[in-house]
């Protein structure tokens, strides 16, 4: 994947530091292959609920993709069949050649709030994972970078309720990354995040992302943030979840919220949404 710069386009604002520069360490990213999966769960009263149905979606590695649907078409459960955590009623996915069977290190998830440890500091919140997995001894210094890496070193010995809404998100994003996952599967890290903080926030995934190249996976109900982020969008139906359309963003990065460019490819997606009424030319779609 190429990544380039864009300096021409933006009215009103700097580029965000360092959002266009090549990554400083090899592509970490796995590719991701969700095959014609289906998921469905047995209510209470015996009744069969259809989470997702046919959903096929290939993710290069090292590509960023984000999932826009409405809520309850099966964006949550599709992350966890991807993490391992649940398994499918039909169909496969697989990352790389390897068919996903269970959680792993592999594969971090990241929820809407950062469900930080409360009882431990924000240090020793990154480290469980290493701790749970035997290995804080030869990761220790790893710690340390990722502190470094979302800003955090100056709190790291703080605890969970002395942050900040979006220094507790960085820490969860911390926390992820030290285990070096190949997949980052984020849902809605950033939606409990004021306007403010969530473009902050949204800079600093980028900066990681074009630093590891993880694979990433964003839900989002945000338009803009699915524009500013992705590669690619992929338009869910409404449940049972299914591919409805997939757009490739084609935008250069880095990325200005209020480019033309920009701003007609947000146009064009509300309306497929309905949520302006219809008539826009097609976008690229496959
Ligand atoms: N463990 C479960 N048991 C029963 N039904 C479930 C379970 N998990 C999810 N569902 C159902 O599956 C459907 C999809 O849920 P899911 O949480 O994946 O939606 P979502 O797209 O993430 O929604 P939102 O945007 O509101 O987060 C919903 O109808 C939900 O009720
Ligand atoms: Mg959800």
């Amino acid at each position: 994947m190429v990544i380039h710069q864009r300096a021409d386009d933006n009215p009103d604002r700097d580029p965000p530091e360092a959002l266009g520069s090549a990554p400083a360490t090899p592509a970490l990213g796995s590719s991701l292959d969700i095959e014609n999966v289906g998921k469905s769960f047995r209510a209470a009263n015996g009744t069969v609920m259809q989470a997702l149905s046919g959903f096929s979606l290939a993710v290069e590695a090292g590509e960023m993709v984000s999932l826009v649907g409405p809520s309850g078409c099966g964006k949550s459960t599709l992350l966890r069949l991807i993490a391992g955590l649940d398994s499918p009623t039909s169909g496969e996915l697989r990352i790389g050649a390897e068919l996903i069977a269970g959680p792993s290190a592999d594969r971090g998830l990241i929820f809407q709030q950062p469900n930080l440890f409360p009882w431990l500091s924000v240090r020793r919140n990154i480290q469980a994972g290493l701790v749970a997995r035997g290995v804080l001894a030869e990761c220790r210094q790893d710690t340390e970078h990722f502190l470094r890496l979302v800003g955090l070193e100056a709190f790291a010995d703080r605890y969970p309720h002395e942050l900040s809404g979006g220094m507790a998100q960085r820490a969860a994003l911390a926390r992820a990354l030290v285990n070096h996952p190949r997949i980052l599967l984020l849902d809605e890290p950033l939606g409990a995040l004021d306007q403010f903080t969530r473009m902050k926030m949204q800079d600093e995934v980028l900066r990681l992302w074009l630093a590891r190249r993880t694979t990433m996976v964003l839900v989002t109900h945000d338009v803009d943030e699915a524009i500013y982020m992705s590669d690619r969008i992929v338009l869910l139906t409404p449940g049972p979840g299914r591919v409805e359309r997939m757009i490739d963003v084609g935008l250069e990065r880095p990325r200005y919220r209020n480019s033309p460019r920009f701003l007609e490819l947000r146009t064009r997606i509300l309306e497929m949404l309905h949520f302006t009424g219809g008539g826009a030319p097609e976008p690229t779609t496959r």
